[in-house]
């Protein structure tokens, strides 16, 4: 099910903040080195989102789930505030090692501590103080009722939670889809909605992006 008509979405993305150098050149070397990963990759109307998002909540503390080659990391990075910080969960050293290099290039190395490891191992062992200003989950779909739940409880009030691929290409909405990645999803999607502690909103971009903010 295409979320968005092909014509409108070329629409869309030529009235969005263009891609840097940097990000169209990791685009094209995600594409060329890893023709079969290369559709998990965020697109440049979802990395300005992420920036804008980043800026309006003045974000210093962001956690990634799901790094691969590092698109949507240099979108946040990009956004956070002096001196902030991104902790950027992966397990895989092959495409993060992409990753790396593009974050030299693109200035923002500096601020990106990246973990190696299960993301909910990693983020079970962070503080469990409300710290976190800004999450992105775009990481093993059977893995976001957890990562969710972690995130919420260390997210400050105000702070936002940003999940890719709610609606599964529409089969959120296939009584027939029943993979595990769909029923997780529609699963979490159930849950945000129901949960007192945040508002939410999901929206049909790119594969649904939904967006929690702690009450
Ligand atoms: C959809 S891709 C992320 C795309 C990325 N956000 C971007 O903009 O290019 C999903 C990533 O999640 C990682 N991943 C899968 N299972 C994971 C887990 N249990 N913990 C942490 N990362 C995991 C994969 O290695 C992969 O790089």
């Amino acid at each position: 099910m295409d979320i968005v008509n092909p014509a409108l979405n070329d629409y869309l993305l030529a009235h969005c903040t263009p891609a840097d150098d940097v990000l169209r050149d990791l685009a094209a070397e995600t594409r060329g080195a890893l023709p079969g990963q290369a559709g998990m990759q965020i697109t440049q109307d979802e990395g300005m989102f992420l920036t804008l998002l980043v800026r309006l909540t003045g974000a210093r503390l962001a956690v990634e789930v799901g790094t691969f080659t590092g698109y949507s990391s240099i979108c946040i990075a990009r956004g956070l505030s002096a001196g902030g910080r991104l902790l950027a969960c992966d397990v895989s050293d092959e495409w993060t090692s992409v990753a790396r290099r593009h974050w030299e290039r693109a200035g923002v190395a500096d601020r990106i501590d990246l973990r190696i490891a299960p993301a909910a191992e990693t983020l079970r062992g962070l503080p469990r103080e409300e710290t976190i200003d800004f999450a992105f989950i775009d990481a093993d779909k059977t893995g976001y009722p957890v990562y969710y739940e972690e995130l919420v409880t260390r997210l400050r009030p105000g702070g936002v939670i940003v999940l890719d691929n709610t609606l599964r290409s529409g089969r959120v909405v296939d009584p027939a889809a029943q993979d595990p990645a769909d029923v997780a999803i529609r699963a979490i999607n159930d849950t945000v909605a129901a949960d007192e502690r945040v508002e939410s909103v999901l929206l049909p971009l790119r594969d649904g992006v939904t967006v929690v903010r702690k009450r």
